[in-house]
């Protein structure tokens, strides 16, 4: 018996699509933003896919805690298949804190085409939003290891994008996301 084998189909080439990371405190704006951006790169016709972090965290990375090792372990997995589907020509959304510098490094320097954008507001305009409830708990004590509060966000010191929200409208970031992209 012989085996004949065959070659896997060609995949067409659709080029590298780009992964834009969107690092920051809880509340300052990631899921908004990049939300915002996906909604109009798919407008445009662009094929884009968003990774949120909470999505993320009840599917990819079920069970994973705050612990600097699981939160490495989360920024990883997200980073992988980041990877994959750029590799597909998709631009991908990805919105975690990922709060060390060191990871975010490491992950975005495996891929090919990045862009870091700090989603940057204040810790008290953040605490003052508390959008889901949770600084107050963190504050109290009842949310132990939460970033900013009792666990560390390392800043990026050189992001590709640096945007205020507490000094811009979703609007304006969108426009400057859709710049760097070279999509304005
Ligand atoms: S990480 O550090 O990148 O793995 O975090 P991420 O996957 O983005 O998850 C952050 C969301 O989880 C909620 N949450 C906490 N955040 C920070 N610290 C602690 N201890 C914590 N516990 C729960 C919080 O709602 C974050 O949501 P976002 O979207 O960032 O506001």
């Amino acid at each position: 018996m012989s085996a004949t084998l065959e070659r896997p189909p060609r995949t067409q080439d659709v080029g590298t699509g780009r992964v834009v990371w969107f690092t920051g405190l809880s509340g300052a704006g990631k899921s908004t933003l990049a939300a915002a951006l996906h909604t109009e790169l798919a407008t445009r016709g662009v094929a884009v896919e968003l990774l949120d972090g909470d999505a993320v965290r009840e599917n990819l990375s079920k069970g994973l805690g705050f612990s600097r090792e699981d939160r490495d372990t989360n920024v990883r997995r997200i980073a992988f298949v980041a990877g994959l589907l750029a590799r597909h020509g998709v631009t991908v959304l990805v919105s975690a804190i990922s709060p060390y510098a060191d990871t975010r490094r490491e992950v975005l320097s495996a891929l090919p085409d990045t862009l870091e954008v700090f989603v940057d507001a204040p810790l008290d305009v953040v605490t003052t939003r508390d959008v889901k409830g949770l600084y107050l708990k963190a504050i109290a004590g009842e949310i132990q290891h939460f970033t900013g509060v009792s666990d560390p966000y390392e800043a990026p010191q050189t992001p590709d994008l640096h945007l205020r929200t507490d000094q811009i409208s979703v609007q304006d970031g969108v426009q400057a996301l859709l710049r760097a992209l070279g999509e304005g």
